[in-house]
């Protein structure tokens, strides 16, 4: 159903959905009752712990074709009419170039510690590097399904081959992240006292039914999203359900670049929405037509008739917090505790709201509540945890689908780029206080 004509009625049917999850859910996924919400504030994170926001160039900046900007390949791919609705582009976006110090001034209960860090550090270095920001959704949506930038996938008017390319691109993503890291490493670190590390997007996969194959079939879905980059960045090579299955046609690692690969992050970011429950596809093509093809599994989005959880205005996103505890401690458990920094987590709006139903985005910030709470469930059972950032800081341009779905905890009026924060900016302000 269509969230703008049924803004009320969506809204309801969240807060219902939301309470089933609640008395559900959480009792059979072992989740702290919600009645220990209001608890929630700083205090109960380690004085050190970071909070904040993310956001990412070419979605909130524009001026992109000026002041001697080079091109990027979204640059080129949004030029092409019809494929984002409204044919919008990131061109001028919501124009963060020419607002980032009234933005800033939306916070200045943080301006004077930003500047100070500025003044401090400017002329020396940033100390915290991440080489790139989910380089899978790079492999996987602009050369498998084509769906992003530049939008190669067989079969499509830009060419490409999907059983092929987001093999070859994903290698060379990580090579060129170990490259990084190997030249900080050599050249800069010991001087400049930094970290840098690389930020990995993480659907949790929970088994659809207890059957072995399920299981399997679960772990495989884990292997080909998180561990396609994560293994290799660890170990020095891919996972074995991955190997077995793309065999010839999944790029190897020479003996130096297992060296190079191997241990090329200080810590990790991790980018948690959503889970699905994953179903063994015992149908195996003899040819296979796609990297999704290879996982071998079907996606299911409920089980018993009971939805995985409430689904928010982007079509993608289930509501399920359990995940992200689940996602954090399957990282901790199985690559060896990495420091981790929870760098994007958030649900969206649609685009057409008005301003005062965008400002009373209540289910966004249960949203977040919840699933920062799990987040300290991970972090008190183990998980080397040391930051979350909320997606988005502002409203931006959503990629394809452009200006049709909201992030920000800070509404922006796309006329005039004015920016008024949400009730979700104003939660984070009062539970954020350290006194
Ligand atoms: C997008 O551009 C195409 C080609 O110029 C045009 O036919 C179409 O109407 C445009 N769509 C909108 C929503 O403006
Ligand atoms: C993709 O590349 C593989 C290996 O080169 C080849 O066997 C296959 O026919 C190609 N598929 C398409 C659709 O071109
Ligand atoms: C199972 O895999 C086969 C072969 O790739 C595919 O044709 C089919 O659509 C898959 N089934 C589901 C439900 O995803
Ligand atoms: C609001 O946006 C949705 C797509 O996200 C569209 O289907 C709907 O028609 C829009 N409503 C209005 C009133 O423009």
């Amino acid at each position: 159903m269509n969230f703008r004509q049924s803004f009320s009625l969506f809204f309801f049917s969240f807060i219902l959905l939301f309470l089933v999850q609640c008395t559900s859910g959480y009792k059979t996924n072992n989740v702290k009752p919600t009645s220990r919400a209001h608890k929630l504030s700083r205090k109960v994170f380690p004085d050190d712990f970071i909070f904040g926001t993310a956001a990412s160039a070419y979605q909130v900046e524009g001026e992109a074709l000026k002041g001697g900007r080079g091109p990027s390949i979204w640059d080129e791919f949004v030029k092409i009419p019809g494929l984002i609705p409204y044919n919008a582009t990131g061109d001028v976006t919501v124009d963060e170039y020419h607002h980032f110090k009234f933005t800033i001034i939306l916070f200045r209960d943080a301006f004077a510690d930003y500047a100070d860090f500025c003044f401090e550090r400017y002329g020396d270095r940033v100390k915290n590097w991440f080489t790139f920001n989910e380089p899978r959704v790079a492999a996987a949506m602009g050369y498998d399904t084509g769906f992003h930038a530049p939008g190669r996938a067989t079969g499509s008017r830009f060419g490409g081959n999907s059983t092929i390319e987001p093999y070859i691109v994903a290698h060379n993503l990580i090579l060129s992240h170990a490259a990084a890291v190997n030249r900080y490493r050599e050249k800069y670190q010991i001087d400049q006292q930094g970290k840098i590390g690389i930020l990995l997007d993480f659907v949790w996969y929970e088994p659809h039914t207890y059957s072995e194959s399920d299981k399997v079939a679960a772990q495989r879905a884990i292997d080909f999203h998180i561990g396609w980059f994560l293994h290799p960045l660890t170990y020095g090579y891919y996972p074995k359900s991955i190997q077995d299955i793309v065999k010839e046609r999944l790029p190897e690692f020479t003996n130096d670049e297992v060296e190079l690969v191997k241990g090329s992050y200080d810590y990790l970011g991790v980018n948690q929405y959503t889970a699905y429950y994953i179903k063994d596809n015992a149908t195996i093509n003899p040819k296979p037509i796609s990297y999704q093809d290879d996982w071998h599994v079907e996606f299911k989005y409920d089980r018993n008739g009971v939805p995985i959880g409430p689904r928010a205005h982007s079509d993608w996103l289930y509501i399920v917090p359990w995940g992200l505890y689940k996602a954090v401690t399957y990282v901790k458990e199985n690559y060896g505790n990495p420091i981790i920094f929870l760098s994007e987590n958030g649900m969206d709006q649609p685009g057409n709201v008005t301003l005062a139903q965008g400002l009373q985005d209540t289910q966004r910030r249960h949203f977040y509540q919840n699933y920062i709470m799990e987040l300290k469930r991970a972090i008190d059972d183990g998980a080397s945890v040391i930051g979350y950032f909320a997606w988005s800081l502002l409203d931006n341009f959503e990629w394809r689908l452009g200006y049709t779905s909201r992030f920000g905890i800070v509404y922006i009026d796309f006329k005039d780029n004015k920016r008024y924060p949400k009730e979700s900016a104003r939660w984070f302000k009062k539970i954020l206080q350290r006194s």
